[in-house]
């Protein structure tokens, strides 16, 4: 090899960088927030709309203020504890999971008397006298930039052995959320201006008694949950298929766990398709190595002189799944110059100003919004058409491959970046090798002065 000082110190440049690169990403996956949707949150307002004999009656709402994380069925599930000895006389648009010990109430019983009940929504089909807005939608509840007339969901609650005053009600403490599994955590309930209510025609204003509200966030390290997709990679130029690496979402093991997933040709399969399980959300999956129930394909399709094309494909292996208003978050460096998106809609996410490199794409409502099971049906694609920035356009070193890709909120594990197809004869794995020594070289150095 022969390289003059100057292309050394160049490399070291760009091995320096991508030190603090990967230092930056392993550290912003243990946070508390989301690095692509840094103010991410589900809100809580409870408005009291009028006080009673013994208590009040509240209109719970919550929504969901992130741009791409929904909840999905089997729906949200609200906690929380009461600060005294207040009992539940009713609810419209949602119940409480359990009522709890109502012996010492004669006649009038309520509807719960747990010190920490656990509300959910209604389904969908609701009787209308049990209906408010917002309400009875099975807990689903739409991303803000998806939809924001469906991210929010409502029910209203009667609270009895309560304060009757803005003086003497107390707020609830410990609220908690589950959508429907872990990775949310609650803060206290904080009040606040009351909340003001149009009327429709504009002519009049009213207003709660007392508004509060509890901000929820999500964290993917809380949630601990084992990966739920992954992705893999093509390229026009190489017809090695990168497929996602072994063993993502689980491991196929034929002695211990038989029918941990479906044989597409096994004639189980008939009978698990014909009648799904209405309360059974595990998913089943198709064996693969993957064994994850989602996979996204990014084939790098196309090379204009102006411009690039990729496919994605999104495909659903459970086969106890239809993923409706299901979203994908990728980040590339050449989304500030995407030129044209089929059959997808599309948002660009820019949660740091300067860098437009995120993009959020769903389905088209009615057309392909709805992933549909596992089977010949259960994949969406669409095309994408890039404008190349002659200055940092390439197709080595995997510059034409996603950064990062999530699905439905959750990060999809790609394979690891040696494995991407690359140009046939070039010096890119020299210059790779090189990059990899220099980082080496770095992270021993840092270490090394670190302990000294
Ligand atoms: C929650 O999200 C809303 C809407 O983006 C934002 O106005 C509010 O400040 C956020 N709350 C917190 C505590 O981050
Ligand atoms: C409580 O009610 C009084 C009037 O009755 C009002 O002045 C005050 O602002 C209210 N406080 C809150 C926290 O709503
Ligand atoms: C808060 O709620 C959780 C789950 O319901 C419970 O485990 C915890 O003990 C509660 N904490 C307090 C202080 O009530
Ligand atoms: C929640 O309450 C806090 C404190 O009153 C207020 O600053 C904030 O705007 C409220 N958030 C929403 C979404 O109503
Ligand atoms: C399957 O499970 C058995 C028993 O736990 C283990 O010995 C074997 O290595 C596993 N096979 C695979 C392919 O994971
Ligand atoms: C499990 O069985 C399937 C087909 O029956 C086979 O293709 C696969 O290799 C087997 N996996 C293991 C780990 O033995
Ligand atoms: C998915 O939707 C199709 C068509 O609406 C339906 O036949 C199928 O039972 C659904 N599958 C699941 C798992 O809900
Ligand atoms: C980001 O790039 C897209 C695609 O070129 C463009 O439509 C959008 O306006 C850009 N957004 C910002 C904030 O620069
Ligand atoms: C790509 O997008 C950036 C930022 O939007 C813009 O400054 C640049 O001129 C674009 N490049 C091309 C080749 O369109
Ligand atoms: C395609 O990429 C793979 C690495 O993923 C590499 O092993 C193979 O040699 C490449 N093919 C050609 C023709 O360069």
């Amino acid at each position: 090899m022969d390289f003059g000082f100057g292309s050394v110190s160049k490399y070291t440049t760009i091995a320096i960088v991508l030190v603090i690169l990967l230092s930056w990403s392993n550290f912003t996956s243990t946070e508390a927030y989301d690095p692509l949707d840094p103010n991410g949150n589900i809100t809580i307002k409870w408005d009291i709309m009028n006080w009673t004999p013994d208590g009040y009656v509240a209109v719970v709402t919550m929504y969901n203020f992130q741009q791409y994380r929904h909840i999905q069925a089997p729906g949200w599930s609200l906690g929380w504890t009461w600060a005294k000895k207040e009992v539940i006389w009713a609810m419209i648009g949602g119940q409480t999971t359990e009522q709890g010990d109502c012996s010492r109430f004669k006649g009038n019983i309520p509807h719960c008397c747990k010190k920490d009940p656990t509300v959910v929504d209604l389904l969908p089909g609701t009787p209308y006298n049990l209906q408010i807005a917002n309400c009875c939608k099975g807990g689903v509840i739409n991303s803000w930039v998806q939809d924001p007339a469906t991210a929010a969901s409502s029910f209203q609650v009667s609270v009895g052995q309560a304060g009757t005053t803005n003086k003497t009600v107390r707020v609830p403490k410990n609220f908690t959320l589950k959508a429907p599994g872990p990775g949310y955590t609650c803060g206290p309930a904080k009040v606040g201006k009351s909340t003001k209510f149009y009327a429709q025609d504009g002519r009049r204003v009213t207003q709660a008694m007392m508004t509060w509200n509890v901000t929820c966030t999500y964290s993917q390290f809380l949630a601990q949950k084992t990966p739920t997709c992954c992705v893999s990679l093509s390229s026009f130029y190489n017809d090695t298929i990168v497929p996602c690496p072994t063993c993502t979402c689980g491991c196929q093991n034929n002695s211990t766990q038989p029918g941990s997933c479906v044989d597409p040709k096994s004639p189980y399969l008939a009978s698990v398709v014909s009648s799904p399980s209405k309360n059974n959300y595990a998913p089943l999956v198709q064996c693969t190595s993957h064994m994850c129930p989602i996979r996204i394909h990014w084939h790098v399709k196309l090379n204009y002189k102006e411009y690039w094309r990729v496919k994605v494909t999104i495909t659903n292996f459970n086969y106890r799944m239809n993923y409706t208003q299901w979203n994908l978050v990728i980040q590339h460096p050449n989304f500030d110059n995407l030129t044209q998106l089929f059959s997808f809609m599309y948002k660009p996410l820019t949660p740091y100003a300067a860098i437009n490199d995120t993009a959020m794409l769903w389905g088209v409502k009615f057309y392909n919004d709805l992933l549909m099971q596992a089977g010949p049906l259960g994949n969406v694609q669409s095309e994408l058409l890039f404008q190349k920035d002659t200055s940092t356009f390439t197709f080595e070193k995997g510059w034409a491959f996603p950064r990062r890709i999530y699905f439905n909120g959750d990060n999809c594990v790609m394979p690891p970046p040696d494995a991407y197809p690359f140009l046939p004869n070039t010096s890119s794995r020299q210059k790779i090798s090189l990059l990899r020594l220099m980082m080496a070289l770095l992270l021993s150095l840092a270490f090394f002065v670190a302990c000294v």
